[in-house]
């Protein structure tokens, strides 16, 4: 890769930034598109101080992750309404003109990830979507979702946070006892059960798997989770954690170079990382 006066600055932000796998995936898109960029990862140790830093230093676009997403609004000039909407940012666009200091625009592509990742294998409208979790991930997803055209079933530890996402989306809030008597034809876990070292955990009783047609975790470390695993035995389509990462990045590829993203190259790199 060739670094010079000319190259680029993309990073990420977050907290912790070191285990991500964005700059592999960045990378691996820039590189295989022969642009002059580099895509870094970045702790700030005070957002305010860290914001300054990408203004002044010409960065042109940055992803937001864990614990920014809510916190970066407020450093924001422009914030994109769907952003607004899911009241989180994981993708800043700084827009630099000679004279005037850069503009930041704030926008979401979670949701546009998991939107996508899920079309591949199903049509989304129309559908009826049993969402396990009520966090951040629980959100964009579930606005995905609404966007798309289907009707959304939440489910969560905390009951309480459930009832408030269900209300906020326009879904439908179920208990957890209530999981045998639902009816989906889709299934996504945004929580972190089963994520590695606990791969052997599961966020819904397995035998309840035979009524979705498809099977989509957020968790991609093991790519194959548990929940994955005992779907596909039970004749269910899935879709693993790189897809929805994987498109979230190619989306903020895009809107930063105005290249279509290499989605090959992309998840290979992924793949490769995780391996
Ligand atoms: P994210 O931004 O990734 O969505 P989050 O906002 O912290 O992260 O949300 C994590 C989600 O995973 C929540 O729905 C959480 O359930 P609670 O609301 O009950 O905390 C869920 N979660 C995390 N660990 C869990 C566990 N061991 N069992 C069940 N749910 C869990």
């Amino acid at each position: 890769m060739k670094i010079d006066g000319q190259t680029q600055l993309f990073g990420i932000i977050g907290d912790p930034v070191e285990h991500s796998l964005s700059p592999v995936m960045h990378n691996a898109a820039l590189r295989h598109l022969g642009l002059n960029g580099v895509y870094i990862p970045m702790r700030p140790d005070n957002l305010a101080d860290g914001f300054r830093g990408l203004r002044s230093l010409g960065f042109i676009g940055v992803s937001v992750t864990v614990p920014f997403k809510v916190a970066v609004m407020e450093h924001l000039d422009e914030i994109d309404p769907v952003a607004l909407q899911i009241g989180a940012v994981n993708t800043l666009i700084f827009t630099r003109t000679e004279a005037a200091t850069p503009v930041c625009r704030g926008v979401n592509t979670d949701w546009l990830g998991s939107n996508r990742a899920l079309a591949e294998v199903i049509q989304i409208a129309g559908r009826t979507v049993l969402i396990l979790g009520a966090g951040g991930a629980a959100r964009a997803v579930g606005f995905g979702l609404i966007e798309a055209g289907a009707k959304i079933l939440i489910s969560n530890r905390t009951a309480e946070k459930a009832q408030t996402l269900a209300a906020q989306l326009g879904g439908t809030f179920v208990p957890m006892d209530a999981l045998p008597a639902i009816q989906a034809d889709i299934l996504i876990n945004t929580t972190s059960v089963g994520m590695t070292p606990h791969d052997q955990e599961i966020p819904i009783d397995p035998e309840l798997l035979s009524r979705f047609a498809v099977v989509m975790d957020i968790v991609y470390a093991p790519l194959e989770t548990r929940l994955l695993r005992e779907a596909r035995a039970r004749g269910c389509q899935t879709v693993d954690g790189l897809q929805m990462l994987h498109y979230q990045g190619a989306e903020q590829f895009i809107l930063w170079t105005g290249h279509r993203a290499p989605h090959t190259v992309m998840r290979q790199a992924l793949i490769k990382a995780l391996t």
